[in-house]
């Protein structure tokens, strides 16, 4: 299988990204696997003509939003996010027309139509540095994630109006178990991503992005970790890190059902399909694009 995966890439000079959250064995096969700010970098860099996007349908939007002469596909069209379901563009656009005056800092985790609509774009490793970057005296609007929202405005001390939204995998994390497992583990880092809510973000030794909480494994000398976030994170953790022991962070339905349903949809047979059919293209019309380009272009110029 991985020989017909290395004969249809070289066919179409096709390079395969993947999101930590995706199954491992889709990690292992891909050319890169990194965070939503990483692939981003990666897609806007690559000399490849095809890019297969293993994440779900923002990230791919987002590489081709970047890379318009080069085809973006990817293996399951209705891989969303309930992110960037929360941000209807036309309601998000109402928001801003009642909130003259603000700045709009967007999550990358929207649509096309909502990035065009926003100043600038952040994702998880970078939303400090791009609040801060915004002057003191403006005010500003977060969205679509309330929970990354309310601790950057704790890390920053900066006051901003909060779109309602939440991820379905990170808002469910159960307080109750964490301080369960704290009390049976007392010696392990509690690793948390910043989706999760306030409540599970108290407990946590480490917050950052996925690719942070992987980095802080690789670089502590700690022998055990309760990870705060979806737990394709723990395959890259556990490779680099055999003598160490990863606990995924249960949910309150009580059961460890913590994965990106979403994410998950990609399966090593939709990808052979995608690259063997270069499907399922995405698709943008080229005016929203230049719009949607500028905010995501402000955020990589900051870092
Ligand atoms: P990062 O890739 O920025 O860590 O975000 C996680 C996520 O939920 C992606 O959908
Ligand atoms: Fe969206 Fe949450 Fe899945 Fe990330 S983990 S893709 S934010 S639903």
């Amino acid at each position: 299988m991985l020989n017909t995966i290395q004969e249809l890439k070289q066919k179409h000079n096709a390079v395969i990204l993947a999101h930590y959250y995706q199954d491992p064995e889709i990690q292992d096969m891909a050319d890169f696997v990194g965070d939503s700010l990483e692939l981003s970098r990666k897609a806007a860099g690559t000399d490849a003509d095809v890019i297969l996007f293993c994440g779900v349908h923002f990230m791919a939007e987002t590489a081709k939003i970047v890379n318009p002469n080069k085809k973006v596909i990817i293996p399951d069209m209705d891989a969303g996010c309930s992110l960037a379901d929360s941000a209807p563009a036309d309601l998000f656009k109402k928001w801003i027309q009642n909130h003259p005056d603000h700045i709009v800092v967007s999550y990358i985790n929207c649509s096309a139509e909502v990035k065009a609509l926003s100043d600038i774009i952040c994702t998880s490793a970078n939303a400090k540095k791009v609040v801060e970057s915004i002057p003191e005296n403006k005010k500003i609007l977060f969205a679509p994630d309330r929970f990354l929202g309310k601790y950057i405005i704790k890390e920053t001390g900066r006051d901003m109006v909060l779109w309602n939204g939440s991820c379905q995998v990170h808002e469910i994390f159960s307080e109750k178990e964490l301080v369960k497992l704290i009390t049976k583990h007392p010696r392990a880092k509690v690793l948390a991503h910043p989706e999760c809510d306030e409540n599970i973000l108290i407990h946590a030794n480490f917050i950052g992005s996925t690719s942070a909480l992987i980095n802080y494994v690789n670089n502590s000398n700690d022998t055990q970790y309760i990870i705060g976030t979806e737990p394709g994170v723990i395959h890259q953790m556990q490779k680099h890190n055999k003598n160490k022991e990863f606990i995924p962070l249960p949910t309150n339905t009580g059961c460890a059902c913590n994965e990106c349903p979403h994410m998950r949809l990609n399966t090593k047979d939709k990808i052979i399909d995608s690259l063997k059919n270069l499907k399922h293209e995405i698709v943008i019309d080229e005016a929203l694009r230049i719009k949607a380009l500028q905010p995501l272009n402000r955020m990589l110029d900051i870092v």
